[in-house]
């Protein structure tokens, strides 16, 4: 039987969330996908994990990090909702980071969820696309590609709603046809990936 694994980390609720809503739109489609599924919810806004102590660094064991390093394991597909703070992913995102992350298991020669589909759904309020002036500010998916690739050996793809503060913040008012455009790409791209799994 297939399992999602989502992880959800923004501080707004449902719609008032671009990662929330465009990673509910995935997992809808993949539930449609596999009607016999399983999905694993975590809201880390909601309910942060502990953060990693030396006790848990040292002896896995014997903290809950066991229990989050499970599910990334039983899962066969991960979605992640990271919301762009201060130009990095929500330090409750981290905190579930550092839990999973183990060397000689997760990480290291031969990671225990080597190749495994995660999807990302970056929301962030501005753009750091190449070519914008804030583009060396971009700490989220150069990081989550570091950590979730490099580090899990995951297989990461991207779905990028940006500019979401442009109808809020007047002095984006010029860039709205732009987010309008960025949230549609990102609604089609949560269909489109998840029925590739
Ligand atoms: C604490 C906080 C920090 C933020 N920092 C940034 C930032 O550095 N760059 C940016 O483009 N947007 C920033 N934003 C705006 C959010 O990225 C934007 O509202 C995004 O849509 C949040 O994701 P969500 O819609 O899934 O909640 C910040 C928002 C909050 C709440």
């Amino acid at each position: 039987m297939a399992t999602l694994l989502h992880i959800d980390s923004s501080v707004f609720p449902g719609d008032a969330s671009h990662s929330r809503s465009v990673a509910a739109v995935f997992r809808r489609t993949w539930e449609e996908q596999h009607p016999d599924g399983t999905v694993i919810y975590r809201d880390v806004a909601a309910e942060p994990v502990p953060h990693i102590t030396a006790e848990g660094y040292r002896d896995p064991a014997s903290t809950g990090r066991l229990v989050l390093i499970e599910e990334l394991e039983r899962a066969d597909a991960v979605l992640i909702g990271a919301p762009m703070y201060n130009y990095g992913i929500p330090s409750t995102l981290k905190a579930w980071l550092d839990n999973v992350i183990l060397l000689g298991r997760t990480s290291g020669e031969s990671p225990s969820c080597q190749g495994k589909p995660v999807t990302v759904v970056a929301s962030r309020g501005g753009s750091y696309e190449p070519g914008t002036p804030r583009e060396g500010f971009e700490f989220v998916r150069n990081y989550l590609r570091a950590v979730l690739s490099g580090s899990l050996g995951l297989d990461v793809g991207f779905i990028v709603p940006e500019l979401t503060m442009a109808p809020r913040n007047p002095a984006m008012a010029a860039l709205i046809p732009r987010y309008e455009a960025a949230r549609e790409r990102a609604l089609e791209e949560a269909v489109v990936l998840a029925k590739k799994l």
